[in-house]
């Protein structure tokens, strides 16, 4: 079955906590929150305390993606701040092993993320240690860009190698998610839908969210 995470990049910010409600009630699984540094990313948003709040407001799981150069530094605040899920990005200079070493020391989930051109040969080794393995479908940094469909024979590949090595990771696929590119994604392999611009711009997100489901 298909989880869907909306980002909520794309939400009414001034009006946070009203969209979160929204977005609980229309069957979200998961929510999805960016953060980006303006270094890894040419774009700025959140910090922890945006986390620490959205922890007060929701059940919902916060699925943290750091696409930030240094996430060592950040990892203990994000897991305090109520975090389930820390995904980081595989392009950083901190090793991975030592990143997962952390995130899992704080009892949260442990994700990787990869680059529309980064390839996921280039983290076959932790493949059976992950609980989520975070495919871009866009290059990182902003909402509203078209899903790159060169990127599918990614997911297809993380959907084999997980079936013959019975892995169980979670098969995210973030960007340019719609009712047309979930699709060709799901077809593919993947299990957890971000979807930012599609839900928040939507005047239905019970019915974006199904129809990203369904
Ligand atoms: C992009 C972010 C995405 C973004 C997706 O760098 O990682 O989570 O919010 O937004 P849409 O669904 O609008 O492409
Ligand atoms: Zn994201």
């Amino acid at each position: 079955m298909i989880k869907v995470a909306p980002s909520i990049l794309s939400a009414d910010i001034l009006h946070l906590e009203d969209e979160i409600k929204s977005i609980e009630k229309a069957g979200a699984d998961w929510l999805h929150v960016d953060i980006m540094d303006g270094h890894f990313v040419p774009n700025l948003t959140f910090g922890p305390k945006l986390v620490r709040e959205l922890r007060k407001i929701t059940t919902l799981p916060l699925d943290v993606h750091l696409m930030i150069d240094n996430p060592e530094d950040f990892i203990a605040k994000f897991a305090a701040a109520g975090a389930d899920n820390i995904t980081v990005h595989s392009e950083v200079k901190a090793p991975v092993p030592q990143l997962m070493e952390t995130v899992k020391g704080f009892g949260v989930s442990f994700g990787i993320s990869i680059r529309p051109d980064t390839p996921l040969e280039s983290i076959k080794e932790y493949l059976g240690i992950i609980e989520i393995l975070l495919i871009m479908t866009v290059h990182p940094g902003f909402g509203g860009q078209k899903f790159i469909e060169a990127v599918v024979p990614k997911i297809a590949l993380a959907a084999k190698l997980k079936s013959e090595q019975r892995y169980r990771y979670e098969i995210e696929v973030d960007g340019g998610l719609n009712d047309q590119t979930v699709k060709t994604a799901a077809a593919n392999g993947a299990t957890l839908i971000v979807a930012g611009d599609y839900i928040f711009n939507s005047n239905d997100y019970q019915k974006a969210i199904a129809s990203l489901r369904d």
